[in-house]
């Protein structure tokens, strides 16, 4: 049997750590956020945010998730919720679920320089001793059975064909009562995708099921449904009106001219209901 050292050195030679990696990439964040006039000591969650939240909708529907999730009022969660962020990217989801809902959250991402990121920002907003991000696999999650409150993944899941394995970690990470909540790019009606995407250049890293056959693998799980929300319209980039300033994420990384041809195609799977994405939240049984 390979172990868990050698499966994830297959995975980052294989898989999407070589699509989302970025050289200088700490240096590249602070020169942006610099540029965009903001002051490097005094820096919050919400300046942070048009930069570190690394999906369609931004800040808003992050928070938004939190609400369908129940993280406003922490019922049923621990005091304070122990967060585990699967593909965590810069840190945005992370700190904003430590700053608003009081969460301790470990953060974990597959991309080396996103994690080097997220630590130094998380430092610079001072909240290291709630945050945590780490280097590793989501189909390969080191963390005991049950230690978690709350599994929280946003815009992760696309560049990952084995959906059953990522599901069976979640389910096993959680503790009984616990709540997965959910931003997740599925398969709209119609088919191909339009490339270039965020997560992809082509279909061969692209792996989207359709809500209906997420919804039966994720039940198959031991999960509950408490709440299933098309959110494709306010999570598509493409759909907004003006192009992101030069420090927001999907500058920083895609650079103006891939992002472009990503908005491009964005708006036609957008248009012609090829993409469909979903915000979830389940409670493990
Ligand atoms: C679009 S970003 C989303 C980041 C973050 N969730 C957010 O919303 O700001 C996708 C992230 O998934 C991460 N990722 C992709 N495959 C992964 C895997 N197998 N394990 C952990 N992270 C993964 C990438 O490194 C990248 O940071």
């Amino acid at each position: 049997m390979a172990s868990a050292a050698g499966n994830y050195a297959r995975r980052m030679a294989e898989s999407s750590e070589s699509y989302w990696e970025r050289a200088d990439l700490v240096q590249t964040v602070l020169d942006a956020l610099a540029a965009a006039g903001l002051d490097l000591d005094r820096l919050d969650v919400d300046q942070l945010a048009v930069t570190d939240q690394f999906h369609g909708g931004g800040k808003a529907v992050t928070l938004r998730l939190a609400e369908l999730a129940g993280l406003a009022d922490g019922a049923s969660l621990a005091s304070p919720p122990r967060v585990l962020d699967v593909g965590g990217g810069l840190g945005g989801p992370a700190r904003m679920l430590a700053t608003r809902f009081g969460c301790t959250v470990t953060a974990l991402d597959l991309t080396p320089s996103y994690v080097e990121v997220a630590q130094v920002l998380t430092g610079k907003v001072g909240l290291a001793d709630r945050v945590q991000h780490l280097v590793g696999d989501a189909l390969d999650l080191p963390f005991d059975d049950g230690s978690f409150d709350v599994v929280w993944t946003q815009n992760s899941g696309m560049n990952i064909a084995d959906k059953e394995t990522l599901y069976r970690g979640f389910a096993r990470v959680l503790r009984r009562g616990g709540t997965l909540a959910f931003q997740e790019p599925m398969a709209g009606e119609v088919t191909p995708l339009h490339f270039p995407i965020m997560w992809a250049d082509d279909e061969s890293s692209s792996f989207l099921r359709t809500p209906e056959e997420m919804r039966s693998l994720i039940g198959g799980f031991g999960f509950l449904e408490r709440a299933w929300e098309i959110v494709t319209e306010t999570t598509s980039l493409s759909s907004t009106a003006s192009p992101p300033p030069a420090h927001s994420v999907q500058r920083i990384i895609m650079g103006e001219a891939r992002l472009a041809a990503m908005t491009v195609a964005g708006r036609r799977n957008l248009a012609e209901r090829r993409v469909a994405t979903v915000h979830g939240v389940f409670t493990k049984e």
